[in-house]
Formats: structure tokens, C-alpha cells, sequence
């Protein structure tokens, strides 16, 4: 166990360079593991316990997965013969819940462990399972396991409720080797989603519409291996930018696609933060004291639910009252932590209301989920004095070298050991 600890007050100041996609990259891992002649190389593969996980689970189905340098993942699906896939590993990740896809794809059967609930509120995967009986599966739920077997999968008209990012990345990847066509209405437009609709045409399937609402699966006999390069992550470079914000800092991204960020850097600028694009390149200045502003999280474009904790963290020294409201998720437990740090923050149901603050003191905090580290950090970089932010394990699954980023822009921050 270990945590990090921050001391607050430095304004961050250089340049950063963004990693892949983690939301794209464990897609894109399980689907590469659906090609039965030769394997993919994914490039620009995030480093992060999440990524391992993944890994771990096609491992123990019986594909091959393995870095050969530090950010280029081999993915070989042909020896996939195993259709469970063990609590142990699954738990870990909600993500993991794509493996049934692929295994009803490719071996006609699957065996995955339910999800549980995690910090940010029940999850559950009834779409994903409505998608796949849907398409011709005989479908069991028991011992928290879903059981689903089909000769092969038939393809179908499914309305995907709430423009599920998981429930349209789950049946793109189970479609892709389906008998016929399959349509995906009210589907989810994330890049992740068209991130991955590339790759897997990519690779020989015939996916049409990915980023609309509309996706066209056209089910083919094979699939085949090939080279590719995961898109930057836009919720890491957010964050980024929230970093620079509250710190009254300057930071240069580099490695960014702003047009999969272009409405969280219209909310920034609302909020102060001059953001000048330069190519693949955002250049981020921030002013003394971020003004309030208001923002509700959508499937995108709109404001992205994964940037709503670093938001409201920023928020929490900005000059007047702010209302954010999270229509995706429940995720507002972090807040206790930032309230301990002196933020003045009210929720009720799924909005926050933030009466900024001239300052907030540093704390010991408990991170409760991926972007509440995040969120707690960028209060932590902006504190008077000293933060240990616990839990710091949880960061490690989607922040590549969060800490050494950080560092390298100015910030006084290191990972302590704790027994
Ligand atoms: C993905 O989660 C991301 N995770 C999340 O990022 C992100 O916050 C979310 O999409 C945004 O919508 C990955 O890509 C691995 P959803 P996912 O299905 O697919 C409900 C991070 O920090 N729902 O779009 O789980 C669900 O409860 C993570 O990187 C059902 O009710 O999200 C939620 O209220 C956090 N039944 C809404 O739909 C289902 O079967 C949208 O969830 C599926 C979803």
C-alpha cells in the first residue's frame, strides 16, 4: 500500500505529454482477440493496473497478450479457447464484462461474472445481456454469473437505452462475427466508440456510423490481425488542464485530439482558463482565480461525467457559486474528502453546488474512485500545505505516471510506502 502526498501552493508550469486512451484501449484489446489469422500490435497502449487486468483475462482464455516495449501491446486471439472467465480477475474491472462479446463470437458460449456496483453507484450490465439474447442467445443469469450460449449470433434491430458506451462497445464487438446485420439505435458516440469501430474495420469487419446514433454491423466469417494506434485519452488531458487551472499555471498538452474535448475546453474557458490550439497541441494559461460557472454531464459531446470530479475540484476555489449536475452517474462521494479540505460544497441527489473558496488546507483524504483521485489531487496541488491522498492504487489503474507528470510540471509530489 502506498499513498502520495502533495504539498500544495506551486503553480504547474511545461509541457505534458498525453497517453492513450485507457477507455479505448480496453476495447480495443478485446477486440483484437476476435482475429483467427494473425495477431494485432496495438501502439500507444496506457500503462495502468487496468490495462494488466485485461490483459491478465485473455491470458487466461487461452489468447496471448504482451508488451514488447513499453507502450506496444501484442494481442494473438487464435488460441482463445476457454469460455469462462474467472471472478477473480473480473471483479477487478468493470471493463472486463466485453469479454463476453467476444467469447460469444468466437466460441459460441460465455461465462462471465456480473460486474459489481463500484464507488460511483450500481452498474449494471442488463443492456449488454438484452443485447446478446437479442441476438439469439440463450442467456442464464445464477451464482453471479451471466451463462449465454448461441451457435452463432443472429444480428438485430437493439435500441441501446441511455447510450451506453459499454452496451454499444459490447455488441460492436459481438456483431462483428454475427450471421447478418446488426443495428444499433440511440448508440453511444464517444471516441472510444469510433476509436473502435477503426480498429475493427481495420481488421476486415464492416462497421458503419460509429459516432452517430445510428451504428450499421454487417457480420462477416473472420477477422484478422493488425497494427494500430490507440487515440490520445481526452479525460487525461482535462484533467491536466484543470491542474494548470486551479494552480494558476501554464501547461502545454501535448498529443491531444481537441476536438474529442471541444466542449469541456468551452466550459473551461467560461470558467477563465485561456486554451490556445496549436495543431495536436493545447496551450493552457490560467488566470488568478477561475470564475464560477454551471455544467451537466451527456453522453458526448457534451460534458464528459469523467471530468465532472476534477471540474467540481477546480471549482472549489473559484470566485462565486457553481451548480454541476451528473445526469450519468451517482459519483459525488468525494466530495466528503474535498469538504475536509476546507471546499464548501452542498449535494443533493446528483448536483453540487460549490461556493468557491480563497483556499483550502491540506488533509489526509481516502480516494474513493479513479477520477475522485483525480479530483483530490488537483485540490491537493492548490492546498496550503500538506496532502497525503490515500487509496493512491486506484489512480494507478487509469493515470499513466500520473505522479511523475505532475512532478515534471512543478508540483511537489511523491509516493510514500505505507505498511
Ligand atoms: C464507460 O462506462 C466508461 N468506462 C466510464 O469511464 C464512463 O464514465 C462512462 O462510459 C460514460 O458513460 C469505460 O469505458 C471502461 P455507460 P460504462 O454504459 O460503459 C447505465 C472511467 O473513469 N447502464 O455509458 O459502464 C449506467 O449505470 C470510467 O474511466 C445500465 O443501467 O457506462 C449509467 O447510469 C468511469 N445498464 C449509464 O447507463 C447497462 O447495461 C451510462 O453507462 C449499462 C449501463
Amino acid at each position: 500500500m502506498s499513498r502520495l502526498v502533495i504539498e500544495g501552493g506551486r503553480p504547474l508550469k511545461g509541457e505534458v505529454e498525453i497517453s492513450g486512451a485507457k477507455n479505448s484501449a480496453l476495447a480495443i484489446i478485446v477486440a483484437a482477440a476476435l482475429a483467427t489469422e494473425g495477431k494485432s500490435i496495438l501502439e500507444n497502449v496506457p500503462r495502468g493496473s487496468d490495462i494488466t487486468t485485461i490483459c491478465e483475462i485473455l491470458k487466461e482464455l487461452g489468447a496471448e497478450a504482451y508488451f514488447d516495449d513499453e507502450h506496444k501491446l501484442h494481442i494473438d486471439g487464435r488460441g482463445l479457447n476457454q469460455s469462462r472467465a474467472s471472478y477473480d480477475l473480473v471483479r477487478r474491472m468493470r471493463a472486463s464484462f466485453y469479454a463476453a462479446g467476444l467469447l460469444l463470437a468466437r466460441l459460441g458460449k460465455a461465462e462471465v461474472p456480473l460486474p459489481g456496483g463500484c464507488a460511483i453507484g450500481s452498474r449494471p450490465v442488463d443492456f449488454h445481456i438484452k443485447g446478446f439474447a437479442q441476438m439469439g442467445a440463450d442467456v442464464v443469469i445464477e451464482h453471479g454469473f451471466m451463462k449465454a450460449e448461441a451457435d452463432r449470433l443472429r444480428g438485430t434491430q437493439f435500441y441501446v437505452n441511455r447510450a451506453s458506451v459499454g452496451t454499444t462497445i459490447n455488441l460492436m464487438i459481438a456483431a462483428s462475427l454475427a450471421e447478418g446485420t446488426t443495428i444499433l439505435e440511440n448508440a453511444a458516440k464517444e471516441p472510444e466508440v469510433v476509436d473502435l469501430a477503426i480498429f475493427l474495420n481495420g481488421m476486415g469487419a464492416k462497421v458503419r456510423g460509429a459516432g452517430t446514433e445510428v451504428i450499421r454491423i454487417e457480420g462477416v466469417e473472420s477477422l484478422r490481425g493488425i497494427e494500430y494506434s490507440i487515440i490520445p485519452d481526452r479525460i487525461e488531458a482535462g484533467t491536466f488542464m484543470l491542474a494548470a487551472a486551479i494552480t494558476g499555471g501554464e501547461v502545454r498538452l501535448k498529443g491531444v485530439v481537441a476536438e474529442h474535448i471541444r466542449v469541456p475546453i468551452v466550459k473551461f474557458e467560461e470558467a477563465g482558463l485561456e486554451i490556445v490550439r496549436d495543431n495536436n497541441e493545447l496551450l493552457v494559461k490560467a488566470p488568478p482565480r477561475l470564475r464560477a460557472t454551471d455544467v451537466e454531464t451527456m453522453p458526448y459531446p457534451g460534458f464528459p461525467t469523467d471530468l465532472q470530479q476534477p471540474f467540481v475540484a477546480a471549482l472549489s476555489t473559484a470566485d462565486g457559486t457553481s451548480v454541476v449536475r451528473d445526469t450519468i452517474f451517482d459519483r459525488f462521494r468525494y466530495v466528503d474528502e474535498l469538504r475536509r479540505m476546507g471546499a464548501d460544497i452542498k449535494t443533493e441527489r446528483n448536483t453540487a453546488i460549490i461556493r468557491g473558496v480563497r483556499q483550502l488546507t491540506g488533509a489526509p483524504v481516502e480516494i474513493t474512485d479513479l477520477r475522485a483521485g483525480a479530483a483530490l489531487a488537483i485540490a491537493a496541488l492548490a492546498a496550503e500545505g500538506q496532502t497525503d491522498l490515500y487509496g493512491v492504487e486506484i489512480l494507478d489503474r487509469g493515470y499513466e505516471f500520473f505522479e511523475d507528470k505532475l512532478r515534471s510540471l512543478g508540483a511537489n509530489i511523491r509516493r510514500e510506502k505505507i505498511d
